[in-house]
């Protein structure tokens, strides 16, 4: 396996041997090209764990998600394509390749779902922002534990066609598909940030 960067962790789930928290938050960065193994069953427990860590307003829990691994992830190509289809009829026969390809970029991909409740006191922009929570969270726990995830939507993520094929009731909202895996190759450098160009005081 291509290093994370940072200490080899102990996957076992929620092990104090997985990379120091703050490590782990300053260095994640997302990889783009993953490959097998996935996560096992210890490791994915763990990342399933930290997304319900999230921060959640009225602890309404206002999400769900989706497991797509093995040949599932032909299946949801297939998804894509006919719902590409839908709105393109157009597409070339290597249009509708590419796209059929882009489900088998990681052995496991997560589908992080907003599913609404009812709360006078918690508008669905804040449930939507926690299930996105939800999402870093796993993000964050993938690299602690030395496996590479990336966050993707598209147009594949909002199209009515997709959200039928995973059996999404009217309210519920496709967040983000979560791709995990080994990173293949070098893992991709940090950007630097200043701080100081995103915070300040206030009053200045
Ligand atoms: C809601 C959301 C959707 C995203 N969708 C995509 C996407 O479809 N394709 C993509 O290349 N990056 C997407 N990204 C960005 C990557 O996940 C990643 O954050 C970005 O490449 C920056 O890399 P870093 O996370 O290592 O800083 C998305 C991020 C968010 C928060």
């Amino acid at each position: 396996m291509a290093s994370g960067g940072g200490a080899a962790p102990d996957s076992s789930p929620g092990s104090v041997g997985s990379m120091n928290a703050i490590e782990a938050l300053l260095g994640r960065n997302s990889a783009p090209r993953l490959e097998a193994p996935g996560p096992d069953a210890g490791q994915l427990d763990t990342i399933c764990r930290a997304a319900l860590r999230a921060a959640d307003h009225a602890l309404l829990r206002p999400w769900r998600f989706l497991i797509v691994r093995g040949e599932s992830r032909r299946k949801l190509g297939e998804l894509f394509v006919a719902a590409s289809l839908e709105s393109a009829p157009e597409m070339t026969v290597a249009e509708q390749d590419r796209l059929r390809g882009k489900t088998l970029r990681a052995p496991l991909i997560i589908v992080v779902i907003a599913s609404h409740r009812e709360h006078p006191g918690v508008p669905g922009i804040e449930q939507d922002l926690s299930a996105g929570a939800a999402a870093q969270n796993m993000l964050n726990a993938a690299h602690a534990l030395g496996l590479g995830a990336m966050w993707r939507t598209g147009s594949m993520a909002y199209h009515p066609r997709v959200k039928r094929g995973f059996g999404l009731g009217g309210e519920e909202k496709i967040i983000g598909f979560v791709y995990l895996g080994t990173i293949s190759g070098k893992a991709k450098t940090l950007r630097e940030e200043d701080p100081a160009d995103y915070f300040a005081d206030w009053p200045a």
